[in-house]
């Protein structure tokens, strides 16, 4: 890496205790990598407010024997043919079906596909991973 900036942070011990704990739980190899992954979390956070464009993933359960559900969940993905890029479907058991759709696009259609899923009778759970469709 070239652009490397070295700069100087003053904290109170306490914290600084408290996140060298939270660094060696989550395997940090540094803490310039923790800080980074903390300070990209709080922008793509701050991007989704702002309704800037993201990329991710909806993903959810459902139990493909239900009445209609497949048709529904095939029509409602045509619906937002725009901001859906692909589908993985993933046969869980006999009955349970989990479905990924990566999408991109503005976090506001990419709530209104994940709310229009969840509404459907049969989708278990479903939830929403995301991060910015721009690089940080
Ligand atoms: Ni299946």
């Amino acid at each position: 890496m070239s652009n490397l900036i070295r700069f100087g942070v003053s904290l109170e011990k306490e914290l600084l205790e408290v996140f060298d704990r939270y660094i060696k739980e989550k395997k940090y190899p540094t803490r310039s990598k923790a800080i980074a992954d903390l300070m990209r979390k709080e922008i793509v956070q701050q991007r989704w407010r702002e309704g800037k464009k993201v990329a991710g993933a909806i993903v959810f359960i459902y139990n493909h024997h239900r009445r209609n559900i497949v048709d529904r969940l095939i029509d409602i993905q045509h619906d937002f043919a725009e901001i859906v890029i692909s589908t993985q479907h993933i046969h869980l058991s006999h009955d349970e079906c989990l479905e990924m759709v990566v999408v991109r696009g503005k976090p506001s259609n990419v709530e209104r596909l994940a709310n229009t899923i969840r509404s459907i009778k049969g989708v278990e759970h479903c939830a929403i991973a995301f991060t910015s469709a721009d690089k940080l």
